[in-house]
C-alpha cells in the first residue's frame, strides 16, 4: 500500500485524527461522528486535508446561516482587521458594537425592539441562557425555572438543569432542583399518547393547572424558557397556537417568558426569529450561533422593565469580540437584504414535502417535520408495531448507519432527538437548488442502502 507523503510527515488526515483522538477529552462529540480534518470550506462545501469534499448539512449545528466563509463575512473580517480596531475590548463601547446593536435591533420582532435592552454575554449560547435565568431571578425574586421535555439549552449548570437530556444531567448532582419540566407538544411521540392538535391542547391545560396547584410541587417560577422549534430535541416545531397559549399562561401569572433562539434565529425557520411565527412578544430572547457570522458571540435581549441588575451582575472577559460583531453585522444585514428567511421557508417546505413523499417507499422514515431549514427525519423500525399515535419504535442503530452512509456519499448530517434517531438537516440558508437535489439524492440513497442491507441481513 502506498503511504501518502503527508502521512509520513505526520501532517496527513490519519495522523492528525489519531493525535487529536489520543490527546483530546473523551467528551469530544462531533469529531467522533465525522472523521474529517477540514482544510478548506466555502458555502456548503467542506474539503478535508485528504482532498475529500462534503456537502455540509450540519452548518456548525445551525451556526452558519451563510455557509462557510461567505464573501460578505470575509470582507467584514478583513475590513476590521485592516482598520486597526482592537480585537479585544472587554465590554467597552466600540463602533463595531454600535453597528452590531443597530443591525440586531432592526431585526427584532415588532413590539419588542422599542423597549429592548441587550446584554453581551460570554460568547456561547449556554452563557446567554445563564444570563437570562439570573436576570429573571433577580427581577422576580423567585428561583424556579419552567422548561420542557426534549429541550436543550446548553452545558453550564443552569442551562443543563433546564435541558431534557438525562445522561448529561445525571452526573451533576443537585442542579435540577428548581426546574419544573413540562410536556412539549410532539405529535409523533405525544407525551399524552393522543397526538395532533389535541396533544398540544393538553400540554397547555396541564401547564396551566399545574401552575395553579399549590400542591403541584412547582418552585415559584422566575421564568419559562422555550424553543419555538426544538433543535437538539429532533427538529420538533411547536404549534403557533400553543406558543400563544404559553404567552397567555405566563403573562397572566407574571412569569417572564424567555425564548431560546440560539439555534432557530437568523432566518433558519423561515422567519428572522422563530418566535415571529406565532406573533407573540416575549420578555427575553437568547441569541447566539448565527448572530456572530461564524465567530463566537451571544447576547440576551430583554424588556427594559427587567433591567434590575447591578453593574457586573453577569460579567465576563470575552464580551467584546470585535471580529464577531463585524461578521455578525454583515450576516444579519445580508440575511435581511437578500430575504433569506423567506427563502428558507420555501426551500424547507420543498425539502420536507420531498422527504415526506419517500415514506411509502422507505418505511424506515417514521416522521418528517421541522420548520424552514431546520428539518428532522425520524428513523424507526418499520417491522415493529406502531403505538396508539401511529409511531413505531425509534431505530438508533439504523440512524448511526445512515449518518455513516451519508458521509461515504459526501454528505454531513448529524443525529438528534430522542435516542439520537432523527437525522437533522440544517443546511445554510444560501443552499442552491442543485445542492438541495444533491442532499436529497444522497440521503435517500443512504437510507435505501442501509435499510435494504438490514432487510437482507435479517432474512439471511
Ligand atoms: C436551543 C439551544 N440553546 C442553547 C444552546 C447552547 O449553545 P452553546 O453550545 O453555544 O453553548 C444550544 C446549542 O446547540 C441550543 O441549540
Amino acid at each position: 500500500m502506498t503511504v501518502h507523503p503527508a502521512e509520513r510527515t505526520g501532517t496527513g488526515h490519519s495522523a492528525i485524527l489519531e493525535r487529536q483522538r489520543s490527546r483530546e477529552s473523551s467528551a469530544r462529540t462531533y469529531a467522533r461522528s465525522f472523521p474529517i480534518v477540514p482544510a478548506r470550506a466555502e458555502g456548503m462545501w467542506v474539503e478535508g486535508v485528504d482532498g475529500r469534499r462534503y456537502l455540509d448539512c450540519l452548518s456548525g449545528a445551525g451556526t452558519l446561516a451563510l455557509g462557510h466563509n461567505h464573501p460578505v463575512v470575509l470582507e467584514a473580517v478583513r475590513r476590521t482587521l485592516d482598520s486597526g480596531a482592537p480585537l479585544h475590548v472587554l465590554d467597552l463601547a466600540t463602533p463595531e458594537k454600535d453597528r452590531f446593536t443597530d443591525a440586531l435591533f432592526a431585526t427584532l420582532p415588532s413590539g419588542f425592539a422599542d423597549k429592548a435592552r441587550v446584554h453581551f454575554c460570554g460568547p456561547t449560547g449556554t452563557d446567554g441562557v445563564e444570563a437570562a435565568f439570573k436576570l429573571m431571578q433577580t427581577a422576580t425574586g423567585r428561583r424556579g425555572i419552567l422548561s420542557f421535555g426534549g429541550g436543550y439549552h446548553g452545558m453550564t449548570a443552569g442551562a443543563l438543569a433546564a435541558s431534557g437530556g438525562v445522561t448529561t444531567r445525571t452526573p451533576v448532582p443537585g442542579i435540577a432542583a428548581d426546574v419544573t419540566r413540562l410536556p412539549y407538544p410532539y405529535p409523533y411521540r405525544c407525551p399524552f399518547g393522543v397526538g395532533g392538535d389535541q396533544g398540544a391542547r393538553l400540554s397547555a391545560t396541564y401547564t396551566e393547572r399545574l401552575l395553579d396547584d399549590p400542591n403541584g410541587g412547582v418552585v415559584p417560577p422566575a421564568a419559562m424558557i422555550v424553543e419555538a422549534v426544538q433543535g437538539e430535541g429532533g427538529a420538533v416545531p411547536a404549534p403557533d397556537d400553543w406558543m400563544r397559549e404559553m404567552r397567555r399562561i405566563t403573562a397572566e401569572r407574571d412569569i417572564p417568558l424567555i425564548i431560546d433562539e440560539v439555534q432557530t434565529g437568523v432566518g433558519r425557520t423561515g422567519a428572522f426569529w422563530a418566535v415571529e411565527h406565532s406573533g407573540i412578544v416575549p420578555d427575553a430572547m437568547v441569541m447566539s450561533k448565527a448572530i456572530g457570522g461564524s465567530l463566537p458571540l451571544a447576547v440576551l435581549v430583554y424588556h427594559e422593565d427587567y433591567d434590575g441588575w447591578l453593574p457586573g451582575a453577569h460579567t465576563g472577559t470575552f464580551r467584546g469580540n470585535t471580529l464577531a460583531m463585524a461578521a455578525g453585522t454583515a450576516t444579519l444585514e445580508y440575511v435581511t437584504e437578500q430575504g433569506l428567511a423567506e427563502r428558507a421557508a420555501v426551500v424547507g417546505a420543498r425539502m420536507t414535502e420531498r422527504l415526506n413523499a419517500l415514506r411509502s417507499s422507505l418505511p424506515a422514515i417514521g416522521d418528517v417535520r421541522g420548520r424552514g431549514l431546520m428539518i428532522g427525519v425520524e428513523l424507526v423500525d418499520p417491522d415493529a408495531e406502531p403505538d396508539a399515535c401511529g409511531a413505531r419504535p425509534v431505530d438508533p442503530r439504523t440512524a448511526v448507519q445512515v449518518r455513516t452512509a451519508c458521509l461515504e456519499r459526501g454528505l454531513i448530517v448529524e443525529l438528534g432527538g430522542r435516542f439520537d434517531s432523527t437525522v437533522r438537516l440544517l443546511p445554510p440558508l444560501i443552499i442552491s437548488d442543485e445542492q438541495v437535489e444533491a442532499v436529497l439524492d444522497r440521503l435517500t440513497d443512504a437510507i435505501a442502502t442501509v435499510t435494504a442491507l438490514r432487510t437482507s441481513g435479517a432474512s439471511s
